[in-house]
C-alpha cells in the first residue's frame, strides 16, 4: 500500500501542520535540484498530507513543479493494524514516524473518520497506542518528536540519515541554536561511526570550553584600576581604618590563619572585624587547621552563620603532631556567609581540594595559588571585592589580580608586605588565553600601586 508514485500537488490538502520552524526551503529547493527528491512525501489514500511540507514547499513555490512523489499512507489500515511493523516501516524516517504517529492520533481524535465501521475498530488512540500500532516505542517516538519540534533543520536530517542517534539527537534539540549547529559541522565531519557516537561528550567538551571561556571573558574585562589590589602592612585589627574599608562592603574575606595557638588570642577578633566588612549574605572562606577547631567555630559562631566545611589534601610531605601522634595530610578550611547566603552568587563547587604542588616560594604556610583561584571562582565573581586579613605569601592577592577581582589585604609583618609586593608586580603579566583555538584577551591585569610599607 506505501509504494511512490507521482501526485499532483493542487490536490493535495495540507492541513495544520506540526512544525512551525520551516527553515532553508530555497536551500533544500537547490538540493533537490542537485541530488533529486532522496525522500518522497506521504499523503493518505485522499491526498490529505500526512508527512513533508517543507519538500511540497519547496517543489511548488519554488522549482514551480505541479507534481511531487509520494508515497500513500493507508491511516485507516494502519489504526486497525494491517500494516506488519517492519513492512510499514522501513522506508520512513524518524521525523516521518513522528508525522505518521501524530497523524494517526490527530486523525482519530479530530473524528473525521466517523463511519459505524471505524468507530467500531478504533475508540480513541493515545500516544502509546499510536505508537505500537506504527511500530516503534514510546520513547523513541518522545525522542524524535522532541527533535522534529525543536532541532535545527540540519539535525532533524542528521537524525533521519541516523547519522545521529534518537537519543543524541534529543539532547542536542535541547541546546541552544549555535550548540546544536557546531554539533552538526562535527558528525558531519566525522570520519569514523565512534566519532559519530561520541557527539554528546564532544558537545559537553564544547560547553564547558565556551563557558570557561565566558568565565575567563568577564574576569579580563573586570575593572582595571591601580585600586583593585591593595596590600598594607598593618594588623587586620587596623585594617579597617587604614585602609578606609567600609563596613557591610566586602562579598568575601578568604584567609589562611596561622594555625598554632599563637593565633588563638586573635580569633574572637577575627570573627568581629569578618561580621563587620562582609555585606549580608558574603561569604568567609578561612583554613583553620585541626588544631583547637573547636574553639575558632565557637568563636566565629558568635558572629557568622556556618554553611560548611571543606578539605584540602595533598600526597607527599606531611604535618606530624607529635602530642597525638598524628601525621596529616590534609587542612580543613570552613565557610560562614554573614546573614543568609546571597542566592545565586556561588558556582558549584567541590568541598574536597586535591593539591599537587608545593608552593613555599614567597612563605613557609603559603597555599598553592590554583587552590585560592579554585576556592575564588567557587564563591566570587569578577570584580567583586575580596579581603584577606592574613596575607602571608599573599597568594589571595595574587588569585585576586589573576581572575579579576579586587582585593585588600594586609599582613602583620612588614617583611611578608614586602615579599607580596614584588611577587604581585612579577606575576602581573600580560596574558593571552587560548581556547579550543579561540584567542581570549589579553587578560586585564591590575597595575599595582599598593601602599608604601
Ligand atoms: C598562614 S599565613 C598566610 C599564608 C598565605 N595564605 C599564603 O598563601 O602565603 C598567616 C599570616 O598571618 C599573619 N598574621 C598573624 N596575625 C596577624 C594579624 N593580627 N594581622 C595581620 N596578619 C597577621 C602572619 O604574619 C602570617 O604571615
Amino acid at each position: 500500500m506505501n509504494s511512490t508514485t507521482n501526485i499532483s500537488i493542487s490536490d493535495i490538502q495540507i492541513g495544520d501542520r506540526f512544525r512551525k520552524d520551516l527553515g532553508d526551503i530555497d536551500g533544500l529547493a537547490q538540493s533537490i535540484t542537485e541530488d533529486g527528491l532522496l525522500q518522497p512525501i506521504g499523503v493518505t489514500p485522499d491526498n490529505r498530507l500526512v508527512f513533508g511540507y517543507r519538500r511540497l514547499l519547496a517543489f511548488r513555490d519554488v522549482l514551480k513543479r505541479d507534481e511531487i512523489p509520494a508515497v500513500v499512507i493507508d491511516i485507516d489500515n494502519l489504526a486497525r493494524g494491517e500494516y506488519v511493523e517492519n513492512t510499514f516501516r522501513k522506508d520512513l524516517t524518524a521525523s516521518e514516524m513522528v508525522a505518521i504517529t501524530d497523524a494517526l492520533r490527530s486523525f482519530t481524535r479530530g473524528g473525521d473518520r466517523c463511519s459505524e465501521q471505524y468507530r467500531n475498530n478504533v475508540v480513541a488512540v493515545t500516544k502509546k497506542r499510536a505508537c505500537e500500532i506504527v511500530g516503534w516505542k514510546l520513547d523513541k517516538y518522545d525522542d524524535a518528536k522532541k527533535v522534529v519540534q525543536l532541532a535545527i533543520p540540519e539535525l532533524v536530517q542528521l537524525m533521519d540519515e541516523e547519522k545521529v542517534s534518537l537519543h543524541a539527537a534529543a539532547r542536542l534539540a535541547d541546546e541552544p541554536e549555535d550548540i546544536q549547529k557546531e554539533a552538526v559541522k562535527r558528525v558531519e565531519a566525522a570520519t569514523t561511526a565512534a566519532e559519530r557516537r561520541g557527539i554528546l561528550r564532544t558537545v559537553n567538551r564544547i560547553k564547558r570550553a565556551r563557558q570557561r571561556a565566558e568565565q575567563r571573558r568577564a574576569e579580563c574585562e573586570a575593572p582595571d584600576t591601580s585600586e583593585s589590589i591593595r596590600l598594607y602592612h598593618c594588623s587586620f585589627q587596623k585594617l579597617t581604618e587604614v585602609a578606609g574599608l567600609k563596613p557591610a562592603s566586602v562579598h568575601c574575606v578568604l584567609t589562611d590563619i596561622p594555625f598554632g595557638n599563637e593565633f588563638l588570642s586573635q580569633i574572637n577578633d577575627l570573627a568581629q572585624f569578618v561580621g563587620e566588612v562582609l555585606a549580608e549574605g558574603g561569604v568567609f572562606v578561612c583554613y583553620v587547621g585541626q588544631h583547637k577547631l573547636n574553639e575558632k567555630i565557637r568563636a566565629f559562631d558568635q558572629h557568622l552563620n556556618y554553611q560548611w566545611m571543606g578539605t584540602s589534601r595533598w600526597v607527599g610531605r606531611c604535618n606530624q603532631m607529635h602530642s597525638l601522634n598524628v601525621v596529616s595530610n590534609s587542612i580543613p578550611f570552613v565557610v560562614y556567609t554573614k546573614g543568609e547566603r546571597a542566592p545565586s552568587k556561588w558556582s558549584k563547587w567541590i568541598d574536597t581540594l586535591e593539591c599537587d604542588s608545593r608552593e613555599k616560594e614567597f612563605h613557609e604556610w603559603q597555599r598553592p595559588l590554583a587552590e585560592m583561584e579554585t576556592l575564588l571562582r567557587s564563591f566570587t565573581m569578577p570584580g567583586d571585592l575580596v579581603v584577606d586579613p592574613c596575607g602571608g605569601g599573599f597568594t589571595t592577592a595574587a588569585a585576586c589580580q589573576n581572575l579579576g577581582r579586587k582585593c585588600i589585604s594586609c599582613d602583620s609583618d612588614k617583611a611578608n608586605v614586602v615579599v607580596g609586593r614584588q611577587r604581585l608586580r612579577s606575576e602581573a603579566k600580560e596574558e593571552v588565553v587560548e581556547v579550543e583555538g579561540e584567542k581570549i584577551g589579553p587578560a586585564s591585569v591590575a597595575h599595582l600601586s599598593h601602599e608604601m610599607v
